[in-house]
Parts: structure tokens; sequence; C-alpha cells
């Protein structure tokens, strides 16, 4: 089978080492990938954002599937335009993208499934978002409506920032405040059935103990010892299974990746939000648990024939480490030397932001995700920071806190 993979990051460098270990992938091809990809796969220099690029590209190869990695060529319609040239796509058509690319879409969606979120109101003026801020209280929590590249969240105590925030978007959700841990759990859907993945964490804020800005994402680690037992029964049940069947009925199929960000509330599970794809870094931590070829699942999944599948999982637990360039989240200076990328065995470093430019260079925020697997948590964190911390790179950083509470917890059972 020929896969043509759609991205750069460390999400698509984790997918590809997925889908090349898969003995019936053939060819590999990635548009336009990044250098560490290209040690597995052919790379094709063109923009993701140019859906007839991506098209005749996926022609031009005669490619048997087409995997989208990143949430915008999926909101841009990307495989509906490669679905109509009859090309079968992992990634979902652009109506259904809606759940990552509109908050309001997505709560009316968990409205009509009775999938458990936080009570929410769309407001499109300064006397409906008073309203709303009020009845909820603080801490705020105030959403741009559409995509935002992580931006779009405001949570705070403050009445002030949270009205500021709201009246900067032109349409915006204010939802009550969810208290408790959250959860990354992805599900893999043909349109009519999905699979659970198993849960991973994701470290949003910048610096240790979950300060500073928020950002793409600084580190992962599944699975999760802390968990409720029957989280992936429990989200299986209230949360993937419903919105599938109501996106099928509403006659907007989900094929693709369905990522529920959870919190595990006293009151259960409830939905944080939706993404239409993997998450990044929380794949760089599930396919290398992952032991069904991925080549064949995300073809049967994108073929409407995923009845009868399952997941196999190995019991090795997995830590990734997101080496990020200096100033990030804001504005990154890019071009620097990136060396001492020695990783030993049980470690991956996945490319994120990097490029080819007379030695391996920086170029982005996020530079690096480097990824453990040990026999619990604390070997597979040992395995990523011996890595990471040996990497030269100037100003860079990285938090040193990935799943150390969980780890320790687990140590202590
Ligand atoms: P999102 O982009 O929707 O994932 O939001 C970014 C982050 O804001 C989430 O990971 C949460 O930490 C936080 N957040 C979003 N919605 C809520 C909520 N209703 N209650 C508490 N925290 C939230
Ligand atoms: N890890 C968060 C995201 O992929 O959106």
């Amino acid at each position: 089978m020929k896969v043509l993979l759609i991205g750069s990051g460390g999400r698509e460098h984790a997918l590809a080492t997925g889908l090349s270990a898969d003995k019936s992938v053939t060819e590999l091809h990635v548009a336009p990938g990044n250098p560490g990809i290209k040690e597995i796969a052919v790379l094709h220099p063109i923009s993701i954002s140019d859906n007839q690029a991506i098209v005749d590209l996926a022609k031009s190869l005669a490619v048997d599937l087409v995997v989208i990695g990143p949430e915008m060529p999926l909101v841009n319609g990307v495989a509906d335009v490669l679905r109509a040239q009859g090309i079968a796509v992992f990634g979902p058509s652009k109506a259904a993208a809606q759940l990552e690319g509109s908050k309001h879409f997505a709560k009316g969606v968990m409205r009509d499934a009775g999938v458990p979120t936080a009570k929410s109101f769309t407001c499109e003026n300064q006397k409906e978002i008073e309203r709303a801020l009020d009845t909820f209280g603080a801490p705020y929590v105030v959403k741009d409506d559409g995509l935002a590249a992580g931006k779009g969240v405001v949570v705070t105590e403050d009445r002030e920032i949270a009205l500021q925030h709201a009246l900067s978007c032109k349409r915006v959700v204010i939802e009550e405040y969810l208290k408790g841990p959250e959860i990354s759990l992805f599900g893999i859907s043909d349109g009519k059935n999905i699979l659970p993945m198993q849960p991973a964490q994701d470290f949003k804020r910048a610096y240790d103990h979950d300060d500073g800005p928020n950002t793409g994402g600084m580190g992962a680690y599944s699975p999760l010892p802390w968990a409720p037992t029957n989280i992936v029964e429990d989200t299986y049940t209230q949360v993937l299974a419903p919105m599938i069947a109501e996106m099928a009925a509403r006659g907007t199929p989900f094929v693709g990746l369905l990522y529920a960000g959870l919190a595990v509330t006293d009151r259960g599970i409830r939905v944080i939000e939706f993404n239409a794809r993997f998450g990044d870094p929380e794949t760089q931590v599930l396919i290398p648990r992952l032991r069904t070829p991925l080549g064949q699942l995300l073809y049967k999944a994108a073929t409407g024939n995923l009845i009868d599948s399952t997941l196999q999982w190995s019991d090795d637990s997995a830590v990734t480490v997101v080496l990020a360039a200096n100033g990030y989240p804001a504005d990154v200076k890019s071009g620097d030397e990136i060396s001492n990328l020695n990783a030993v065995n049980g470690v991956t470093i996945f490319h994120a932001g990097t490029k080819d430019d007379g030695g391996l260079k920086s170029a982005g925020g996020r530079v690096l995700t480097v990824t453990g697997v040990g026999s619990d948590l604390t070997e597979a964190r040992d395995k990523a920071y011996r890595t990471v911390s040996q990497i030269k790179l100037a100003g860079s950083f990285y938090r040193n806190d990935i799943a150390l509470n969980a780890s320790v917890a687990e140590k202590g059972n």
C-alpha cells in the first residue's frame, strides 16, 4: 500500500514512524515533512494549505491512502476534494471537522447527542457576554469560537481580562469552569464505528508546576496509572460512540481521529474540547505503544471497515518531553544550530520544528519531542530526560516535571 501523509510536525514524525513500521506500507510519502521524517519517507515540498497541490500529488503518486495530520487542511476541506477523486482519506470532511473548527458547533452536537460537557452560552455582543460571565462567575472560561492556534481560550479569575478577551472575538463561547485532571482520549472512526485508544495526558502550560502561558503542549505520557479504571469504556459509551452516531445521523459522518479532551470531575467525565485530528504531543506517546499495524488500521477507517477491529497495546509506558525554542509560545527565533541528538535504546527523537540548512537548525517553537519507552513511567521518564538534557540548542528549554507526579504515585502503589 502507498501512503501519503500531510504535515510536518512531531505528530507527523510519530505517525510516519508507525506507518513505516507497518509491513503492508510499501511506500511512504510525506508532504512537506521535516528532516527527521526524511530518514523514513520520501518528502514533497508542497504547502498544506493548497488543496489542489495535495490532490495533484496524491494522484501523481497513485497513493492508496492519504492521512491528514493537522487541522488546517481538514477545516479547508481537503478531505472532501480527495474523496471526490475516489481517493481513500483518513481525516474528516470540512463539515465534520467543524467539531474542532467551531466550539459553538461542537456544543450543539454534544447537546443533541447527550454528551456531558460544561454548560455554556454562545455570545455575540457585550450584553450577552456580561450576562454569561456573571451567570457562571469566576474562574471565567472564555473561548474564541473559531480556530485560534491554541490562543483562543482564556481561563482567568479576572473579570476584566475575561471580558476583554471575549470582546476581541467575533463569536465567543463562555462556559462553566470544570474542576479536575485533564485526559486526552482519542477514537479512530470509520464514520459508523469508533475504536477508543488508550488515554494520555498532555502538559499545556509552558513551565514547571503548570506555570506560564498555554502552549500547544510541552509533554505527555501514557498510560495513566491514576485514571479511573473504566475511563476508556466510559468515554466510549458516554462520548465517542454518541458523537459518531450523531454526526452520521446529521449526514456528515466523522471519518478520522476524534480527539476528546476531557476533565475528570467529581461528577464524572466532561468534554472540554474536541479536535478532529491526532493530538500533539500525545501521538508521540501513543504510537510507540500501539502494536496494531497503523497503515492497515487507518486504511480500514478510511474505507468504512473498522467493524470487528480491535487495538493491541504494549504494556510499556511512554513519556515525551518537548524541547522548545527560546521565547516559545511567543515569537521565536529560527535558524539556530541543534546538536547532540543521541538517542539511547528505547528513546526516539521526533522532529517538530527543524530544518536542514547547512546542518540541522531550529525552525519553530516546538523543535523536538523526545519519547522514552520503559517498563514503567519512571524508566520512560529517565530515558527521555537523559536524552533531552544532552541536546544542544541555544536558549532552548523544556519542562522538568512531565509525568513526575504520576511516576511517583505509580511507585507508591
Ligand atoms: P482548549 O483549547 O479548549 O483545550 O482549552 C485550553 C485549556 O483551557 C484546556 O486544556 C483547559 O486546561 C482549559 N479549559 C478549557 N475549558 C475549560 C473549562 N470549561 N474548565 C476549566 N478549564 C478549561
Ligand atoms: N495536545 C493538544 C493538541 O493537540 O491540541
